[in-house]
């Protein structure tokens, strides 16, 4: 099988295992682990910001972020297809009392026009505040979009200009960073808090970190401990965001490329694929657009030997990942058009 679902799937190389096997390590919860620190210290000023704190996953950095930035009983902002809205259960009313506003993005992305239009202020206690805007970047359920930089500066001004705090959801940031040209800093450095996830596109068995200020990087430690998430000899697994950060992110490149070609094959062949939407390690194809419904196109492509996912009403992903290489993508090529019967091979 071609696994194409998703770059989650990565697995550890002998390298980083070898990293990981030698790893100096302590209590990481009392903060003696020499590796996680080393990685803490690595990621924040890889972010532009004074400290990032080590976490498990990027979902605990995001509700960590939410729980630190949101102000009970008022409200989060927040693309309506964006990770926080639709795959973290609620997280923001369930662990933080937030309301949250899905708006919905072009792209994944949300205009400064439209965070000013959601604000309402009419003065009355009873009318809630907003509170936070929580964005993302590479945008997941938009086919891994790229904000461009001017854009996003304008959309986090406005939320600064009606007191909002912001968070940015940078699960895949070094994606977005690699198709950009832009540097880590610049796009994270403007947020109050980030959030970059290790184990996706980076090739970490697991691992998340959350970036900010001194103050807030305190305040982030307390409520990793609450929700459970301090541990204890990680620089095991620290070791492995430290190898990825050294040897896994130029080679993003080759995941995008690998994408574009796999995008462009399927287009050429006369299927769905929107390729302005093909910037980093994604390929969506509307297969509801050719009647057929996500289960029996899926069904289709096992019968082929690949396996994509679901990743929005009508629409499959591949994603590209360092366990994809090009030979897998020269297969991909064929088998889907053949899958999903676009050509006759
Ligand atoms: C954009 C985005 N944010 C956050 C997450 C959560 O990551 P984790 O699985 O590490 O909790 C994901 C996972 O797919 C994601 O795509």
């Amino acid at each position: 099988m071609i696994d194409l679902r998703s770059d989650t799937g990565t697995k550890p190389t002998p390298a980083m295992r070898e990293a990981m096997a030698t790893a100096e390590v302590g209590d990481e919860q009392e903060r003696e682990d020499p590796t996680v620190t080393k990685l803490e210290r690595r990621t924040a000023e890889l972010l532009g910001h004074e400290e990032a704190v080590y976490l498990p996953t990027a979902t605990m950095g995001n509700q960590i972020a939410l729980a630190i930035l949101g102000e009970r009983g008022a409200e989060l902002i927040v693309e309506e297809r964006a990770h926080i809205m639709v795959s973290e259960l609620g997280g923001a009313a369930y662990h933080s009392g937030l309301q949250t506003r899905g708006v919905p993005g072009y792209r994944g992305r949300i205009s400064a026009e439209q965070v000013r239009a959601t604000f309402w202020n009419d003065g009355e206690f009873w009318t809630p505040r907003m509170s936070v805007l929580a964005l993302e970047n590479t945008h997941n359920t938009s086919g891994g979009t790229v904000w461009p930089l001017a854009e996003l500066r304008e959309t986090v001004a406005a939320a600064r200009e009606l007191g909002l705090r912001a968070h940015l959801d940078g699960a895949r940031l070094m994606n977005a960073v690699v198709a950009s040209g832009v540097s880590a800093t610049e796009i994270a450095s403007g947020f109050d808090t980030v959030t970059l996830c290790l184990s996706k596109g980076l090739g970490c068995p697991l691992g998340a970190l959350i970036a900010g200020s001194r103050e807030l990087m305190h305040q982030a430690r307390v409520e990793k401990h609450r929700f459970g998430g301090a541990m204890r000899q990680a620089g095991i697994v620290a070791a492995a965001g430290l190898y990825a950060l050294d040897h896994n992110v130029d080679r993003l490149a080759d995941d995008h490329a690998r994408a574009r070609r796999l995008g462009e094959a399927w287009a050429e062949a006369g299927l769905p694929v929107d390729l302005e939407l093909v910037q980093t390690n994604f390929v969506q194809i509307d297969v509801a657009s050719i009647g057929l419904t996500e289960e029996e196109a899926l069904a289709r492509i096992r019968e082929q030997g690949l396996l994509l996912s679901q990743t929005r009403p009508g629409v499959l992903r591949a994603v590209t990942s360092l366990e994809i290489d090009d030979d897998a993508v020269e297969q991909a090529l064929t088998a889907i058009p053949r899958a999903l019967e676009a050509v006759r091979v």
